[in-house]
């Protein structure tokens, strides 16, 4: 099957979260099972736009509302990905270095998803599926089955992914514009409570809908950020697909980030100076267990909580324990989890920024990581903290709810029920007595560094649901 890949992030090339490491996974190990997927998406301005050889396949103009903009579309030369890769150049809106956060963000998504269908419906042959990802291209499944000028696209296919439902990319009724000329009779399909919606869109004209993990199917249908409604009369062509891992860059045997590579074997050796590096260069004791934090500081991650989590936990097991968090987002929650630093030097310390590197040497050298959310669609952190021996601390909600089993029921990580600082502070504390059982924590860290969670499953099954 030929299958083309639209999103706003794809790693390397541009990620913000888990929707990047998805895009820039996902349609490699597709390959790999012998089909041709494709990805297609902004070309930023980012380091790898600078670093790398493009041809260009494509020429042209894309029309927004009243304004045209010249578009042009790259190949990246030598197919290092694993996957065809294109970017679409559309200037003044994608020469820039930021993903999103900008005040046209709604134009600059419409005009790559107008761009993009604009090349394809130029293309000889036709692919056999379109698969959207996320909101930003949440008009693409509308706009090829009903505007005129795509009308050679309308027989495809199209699946949307929601990776997270929480964003929706709502815009007014004054931008319908922007839309090219559509069956007017379709019009209500573009609306969702009284704004144009792009997911509410997607949900609605895609052939298949899915989401990363089969528990937040089964949430989505009762907390969606308004979309409940939508989500369950839509329910019988959707289907919770769990993410995989990319276990070609997530692999502690190879992994060039580390400090020291490690296997099942030396587990305990390798954790151990991963850990010491990073201990020495934040200033923390490597013989105290490490707990840590990756991710966005957003209230879904339930980063809000953080500083209370650890104030309580660092005077409760004063001087017996360290954290270290690695994230960035809501300015308060860096304001407070940065004044932490002051209060308790030598047994926490933060981070606060993006940094690639520093998160896989994290996931090597920490003893627990902590993913309290409010919110998980799949969580990919708690896959990555397995695959380096790392026990995952989570609540009970969607992606981690399939993926980490409590030690109390015979598995390997530490479950909670409710993101507040009481529940996270209990299992903080379960944590701190396993570690006291030197002989069971690394059964643990060896049984759950080779639970399988790559792509090769989760590739077949998209596969499959392309043709149903
Ligand atoms: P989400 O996509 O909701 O942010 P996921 O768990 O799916 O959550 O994926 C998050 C990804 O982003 C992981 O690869 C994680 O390591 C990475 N990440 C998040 N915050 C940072 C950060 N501050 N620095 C480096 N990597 C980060
Ligand atoms: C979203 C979700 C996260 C998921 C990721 C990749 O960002 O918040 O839970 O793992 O997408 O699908």
């Amino acid at each position: 099957m030929e299958i083309v890949h639209l999103s706003a992030e794809c790693y390397p090339i541009a990620k913000v979260g888990g929707l990047g490491d998805v895009v820039g996974a996902l349609p490699k190990y597709q390959n790999k099972l012998g089909h041709v997927a494709k990805v297609v998406m902004p070309a930023y301005q980012t380091k790898f736009m600078q670093e790398n050889e493009f041809e260009v396949v494509y020429d042209g103009w894309a029309k927004l509302g009243f304004h045209n903009f010249a578009v042009k579309i790259f190949r990246e030369k030598t197919n290092k990905l694993g996957f065809d890769l294109f970017l679409v150049h559309i200037e003044g809106l994608f020469d820039r270095e930021l993903v999103y956060g900008y005040h046209d963000d709604t134009e600059r998504f419409l005009a790559y998803q107008i761009a993009v269908l604009d090349w394809i419906s130029q293309w000889e042959h036709r692919p056999d599926v379109i698969h959207c990802h996320d909101h930003h291209t949440g008009l693409v499944p509308f706009m090829a089955a009903y505007c005129e000028q795509f009308r050679r696209l309308s027989q495809i296919p199209t699946v949307l992914t929601i990776h997270n439902a929480q964003y929706q990319g709502q815009f007014g009724w004054d931008k319908l514009h922007y839309i090219p000329a559509f069956d007017l009779w379709k019009t209500g399909q573009l609306d969702w409570r009284g704004s144009i919606n792009p997911l509410a869109t997607a949900i609605k004209c895609a052939w298949r809908v899915t989401t990363v993990s089969p528990s937040y199917l089964d949430e989505i249908s009762f907390k969606a950020n308004g979309l409940e409604d939508l989500l369950a009369q839509e329910r019988s062509k959707s289907f919770g697909i769990l993410n995989g891992i990319d276990n070609e860059v997530w692999n502690p045997q190879t992994d060039p980030m580390l400090e020291k590579n490690f296997t099942t074997r030396i587990v305990d050796a390798g954790k151990k100076a991963n850990k010491a590096a990073l201990c020495a260069v934040f200033n923390l004791d490597p013989e105290k267990p490490l707990f840590t934090f990756i991710g966005r500081l957003v209230g879904e991650k339930g980063a809000d909580l953080l500083p209370e989590i650890f104030y309580n936990a660092l005077i409760t097991y004063s001087n017996q324990i360290n954290i270290l968090v690695l994230g960035s987002g809501d300015s308060q929650v860096e304001g407070r989890l940065t004044q932490l630093k002051d209060a308790f030097p030598g047994n926490y310390n933060a981070y606060i920024g993006y940094n690639e590197k520093l998160s896989h040497q994290i996931y090597a050298g920490a003893d627990f990581l902590l993913m309290p959310s409010r919110v998980e669609p799949c969580g990919l952190n708690q896959m990555y903290a397995l695959r380096y021996g790392t026990i995952p601390i989570v609540r009970r909600i969607g992606g981690l709810k399939d993926t980490v089993v409590d030690i109390g029921d015979g598995g390997f990580g530490v479950c909670h029920d409710q993101t507040s600082a009481w529940d996270v502070g209990h299992a903080i504390g379960r944590a701190y007595d396993l570690y006291t059982d030197a002989k069971h924590v690394k059964e643990i860290r060896k049984f759950i560094m080779q639970l399988d969670h790559s792509w090769d499953r989760a590739a077949q099954q998209y596969i499959d649901i392309y043709q149903v």
